[in-house]
């Protein structure tokens, strides 16, 4: 694999899209993974009640303190990473866990009850800048509601990865998002940029499948000079060029509580993450190597007609 050198500063990519079973955390914990088999340092953050992350790999939710008692104030983050040194762990060497679970239901009433003027959106600045320098990337798995860990991962974040799958209600969740992520990029973080969105659990063959990448391709076309054929880049969009194909080798992996690159290395649904992952990296190089300025890598805006007639009539029946 490539060099373990920290290539660059620590990376934050928050993966996000306002519906849950999108893919938001198959996509999370693959592409962490496929960037630990590439010799990077990665950190994921369970910051979802449902832990689904956390069971992904294959670690038991009220095993450790995580999630809650960074939130609250409890616990340092650095005390609460999990890493392959815990007994009945098994986490690759460069791949640590801050994990979740039900108590994290009840986060905004004990934000609240704490400190009435305690802004929820702020509870993750802290922990982050905290966790930076020690990891090339940081991905932040979020719920599909807009409970304090989710506002907080859009303000803390460098990075958004929008996850969608051939299905109606992902593309209305695309479109949520996006009207968010430009909320924060207005008032409190500018510096978030959409990284990408991915398309996953798809079968080529299905019509919708067909109608969702070409919307995604539409809808969040690149703005800037210069983005057109971006390495990587599907053309003229952000859009990723990989796509991740529907395959039940996912859900079989994810019972087992291990990743298709333990189940399945060779399959061609895992050497789909090893591409995405390589996408990411040259996209952030590219961004660091100043292609872009600090204005938003992608001016990714819908349009009022973004949504196709043809998408419309799958939408609407
Ligand atoms: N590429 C895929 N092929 C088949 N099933 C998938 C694929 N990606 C995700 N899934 C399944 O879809 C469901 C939702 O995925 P998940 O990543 O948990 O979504 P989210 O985090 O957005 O709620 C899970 O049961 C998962 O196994
Ligand atoms: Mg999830």
């Amino acid at each position: 694999m490539e060099t373990t050198n920290t290539p660059f500063e620590t990376q934050v990519i928050a993966i996000g899209n306002q519906k849950g079973g999108v893919g938001k955390t198959t996509n999370t914990v693959h592409l962490a993974r496929a960037l630990a088999e590439r010799g990077r340092k990665v950190l994921v953050w369970d910051l979802d009640m449902n832990s689904g992350a956390t069971k992904h790999f294959g670690i038991p939710t009220d095993a450790f303190m995580g999630t809650f008692e960074v939130l609250v104030g409890d616990e340092e983050p650095l005390n609460v990473v999990v890493t392959n040194k815990e007994e009945g762990v098994s986490l690759p060497d460069n791949l640590h866990l801050i994990t979740s679970r039900r108590k994290l239901e009840a986060i905004d009433e004990t934000l609240a009850a704490k400190d009435k003027f305690l802004a929820r959106s702020d509870v993750l600045l802290g922990p982050i800048a905290a966790l930076r320098g020690r990891y090339d990337y940081i991905f932040l798995d979020t719920a599909p509601n807009a409970t304090a860990p989710t506002v907080a991962s859009y303000k803390a974040a460098d990075w958004f990865v929008l996850s969608a799958i051939p299905d109606p209600f992902a593309i209305d969740g695309l479109r949520d998002a996006l009207l968010d992520i430009q909320a924060v990029q207005r008032r409190g973080n500018p510096r978030l940029r959409i990284l990408g969105v991915v398309l996953a659990a798809v079968d080529e063959r299905t019509r919708l499948a067909r109608t969702l990448a070409d919307y995604v391709t539409g809808a969040f076309r690149t703005g800037g000079a210069g983005r057109e054929g971006e390495a990587g880049a599907a053309e003229g969009s952000v859009r990723f060029k990989t796509i991740i194909n529907r395959s039940t080798v996912i859900p079989t992996s994810q019972k087992e509580g291990r990743t298709l690159f333990e189940t399945d290395p060779q399959h061609k649904v895992t050497e789909q993450y090893r591409q995405l992952a390589a996408e990411v990296e040259a996209r952030i190089a590219a961004a660091r190597d100043g292609v872009t300025s600090s204005a938003p890598a992608f001016s990714s805006q819908l349009p009022a007609d973004a949504v196709t007639p043809e998408l419309n009539e799958v939408v609407n029946g």
